[in-house]
């Protein structure tokens, strides 16, 4: 099993998918170890917490070095990103290249990059007339949103949606099921090497 650390900056949806499919035994070779939240009020840490996950708030203007510090002792050997809100910088994803996912709750490379996050994906989307969105599970590197994509969900966007009913049912139709996919389809991978 591949110890593995998930962070967050929210509420934790996805960080709940990957605990609830951990506990179906649906992702046998990942073990999730440590969750990392940027912001310390982040429901997601109590989630963490609640499915006996180590939680820890890193705040300070040494994020990225403290960050390396709590993945090197914990062991981890992939990092999922799962509504984490931060950019990180390039040394950090060159030093975890292969190893680091996140999710986006778009079809990429729709609605991407700086400044596409959260809902605001969503009210791009609307704001556009797509018919269809969904979201994608993609290898993290320096570009925003820029990785190679592992797995896509495509799903209906529905006459009178608003950027909260399109994103819940993004988040149901897509992200909570190929995120804990695509974890565990990258662990198999690293720990077959
Ligand atoms: C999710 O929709 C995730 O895809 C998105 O933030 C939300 C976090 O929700 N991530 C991004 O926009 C990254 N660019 P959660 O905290 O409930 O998982």
């Amino acid at each position: 099993m591949l110890k593995t650390a998930v962070l967050v900056s929210g509420g934790g949806t996805n960080l709940q998918a990957l605990i609830d499919a951990s506990a179906r035994g649906e992702m046998p070779h990942v073990s999730l170890a440590l969750t990392v939240s940027n912001r310390a009020g982040a429901y997601a840490l109590e989630r963490a917490k609640a499915a006996g996950i180590r939680a820890e708030h890193l705040g300070g203007a040494a994020f990225e070095e403290e960050l390396e510090a709590l993945l090197r002792e914990e062991d981890i050997g992939l990092i999922v990103l799962a509504g984490f809100l931060r950019i990180l910088g390039e040394g950090f994803t060159r030093r975890w290249a292969g190893r680091i996912i996140n999710i986006h709750p778009s079809l990429i490379p729709s609605f991407c990059g700086a400044g596409y996050y959260g809902l605001r994906v969503h009210e791009a989307a609307l704001a556009r007339g797509v018919k269809v969105t969904g979201a994608t599970v993609h290898y993290v590197n320096e570009i925003p949103d820029g990785g190679e994509i592992i797995a896509q969900r495509a799903v209906e966007v529905l006459p009178g949606d608003t950027p909260e009913l399109l994103q819940r049912r993004v988040m149901e139709q897509a992200e909570w099921i190929i995120l804990p996919q695509a974890a565990e389809a990258v662990a198999a991978k690293l720990e077959g090497r």
